[in-house]
């Protein structure tokens, strides 16, 4: 049986239900969002770029978010860290993290939590890394503001982080700067100085993009490779979705600022229910598989700053009924275990569902 759920009835209490939670026995999600709503203030009007996102994680799990470009995929991220650019805030919701509510924190504490709670590999690994810097020094800086270690000390972790991301020769590249190495090289150097003070979520926001496809595949394998080791859990953004096959637990596919479907992987790969997630799916090639033409789905993905009404998916969507192109967004529908998706579709096939 399918049920639309109601996140506003489930506001009540929850930071207190979160607190008890942790003080009970540790246990339970390390971060969750709920609702959150992020919208800028332009020139050109409002961009509604996050608009009613909620998921969990674990200790240890990957999450993958995936979704065509202007999704809110990063600004999601960036509220979790409270470093939205100029003009960003979030209207709605809580980012609760070990209990602790984000939105409610003060600036001084999100400075401690920033990079030793949560971690974040930006999306454009040659902008992370300042130029003026050697990437030791970068590497470094963290773990004297996280760790309270001695320069000394941090410059020699630097370059055990550096062995770690299996970066060869790490005592002299310690001393390179940026525009020295090559961008696989870069990127596992960001790395390093985001794992560095032993975040327990990190934020991999497109990490791979500027990656050959070999390369691609041994930094993924290298994230899990740390993940075992330091028991991190990850958010990994992505657009490809044929890549989250082997690294996530969970998905999140995200669509107009809306997590469209959201479930284990199996779940959402093997099942998938939404509209858009078929679509994506149906645009991926199969190894192996000879398809006469790849289909991409039709139509652009919409601007946050002109968002259509009520479905955002509906002007691409084939199935579109009118309850999809009216009124509100359709609410989330639950469709067991976990697996959940906002389409009305899916309300159909429940004869015994009643709002
Ligand atoms: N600084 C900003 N000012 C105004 N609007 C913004 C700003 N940053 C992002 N947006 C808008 O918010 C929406 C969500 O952007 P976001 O960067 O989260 O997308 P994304 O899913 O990460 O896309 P991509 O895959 O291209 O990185 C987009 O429509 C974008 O244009
Ligand atoms: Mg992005």
């Amino acid at each position: 049986m399918r049920h639309a759920i109601d996140y506003g009835t489930r506001e009540l209490n929850r930071e207190a239900a979160a607190m008890a939670k942790y003080q009970h026995n540790g246990a339970g999600p390390i971060l969750e969002v709920r609702d959150l709503r992020t919208h800028f203030m332009t020139r050109q009007g409002l961009v509604r770029a996050v608009n009613g996102v909620s998921f969990e994680l674990e200790k240890g799990e990957t999450l993958g978010l995936v979704g065509e470009s202007g999704s809110g995929k990063t600004i999601t991220c960036l509220s979790i860290l409270r470093l939205l650019p100029r003009g960003g805030q979030v209207v709605g919701g809580e980012i609760i993290l070990e209990g602790q509510d984000i939105l409610k924190t003060s600036e001084d504490e999100m400075g401690r939590l920033r990079g030793k709670k949560v971690g974040m590999i930006l999306q454009n690994s040659m902008a992370a890394l300042d130029p003026v810097f050697s990437i030791g020094t970068q590497i470094a800086e963290p773990l004297v503001a996280h760790q309270g270690l001695p320069w000394k000390r941090a410059l020699a972790g630097a370059i055990d982080l550096l062995r770690m991301v299996k970066i060869n020769d790490p005592e002299v590249r310690v001393r390179n700067y940026p525009h020295e190495l090559s961008g696989g090289m870069r990127q596992r150097s960001s790395s390093a100085a985001s794992i560095g003070p032993h975040p327990d979520v990190l934020i991999a926001d497109e990490p791979t993009t500027a990656l050959d496809v070999t390369t691609q595949r041994q930094y993924l394998d290298l994230l899990k490779e740390l993940q075992k080791a330091t028991g991190m859990a990850i958010i990994f953004i992505t657009h490809d979705i044929s890549i989250v096959g082997n690294l996530c637990d969970k998905l999140a596919v995200f669509y107009g600022g809306l997590v469209v479907e959201y479930g284990s992987k199996d779940q959402v790969l093997n099942n998938p229910s939404h509209p858009y997630t078929k679509a994506l799916l149906k645009a991926l090639p199969i190894l192996g598989e000879k398809r006469e033409r790849l289909q991409t789905i039709p139509g652009e993905p919409p601007h946050a700053g002109n968002l259509p009404p009520a479905c955002p998916f509906h002007p691409r969507c084939e199935q579109a009924m009118d309850n999809c192109k009216e009124g509100d967004a359709p609410p989330i529908f639950d469709l067991g275990y976990g697996h959940q998706a906002r389409c009305w579709l899916l309300e159909k096939d429940d004869e015994q569902y009643s709002r």
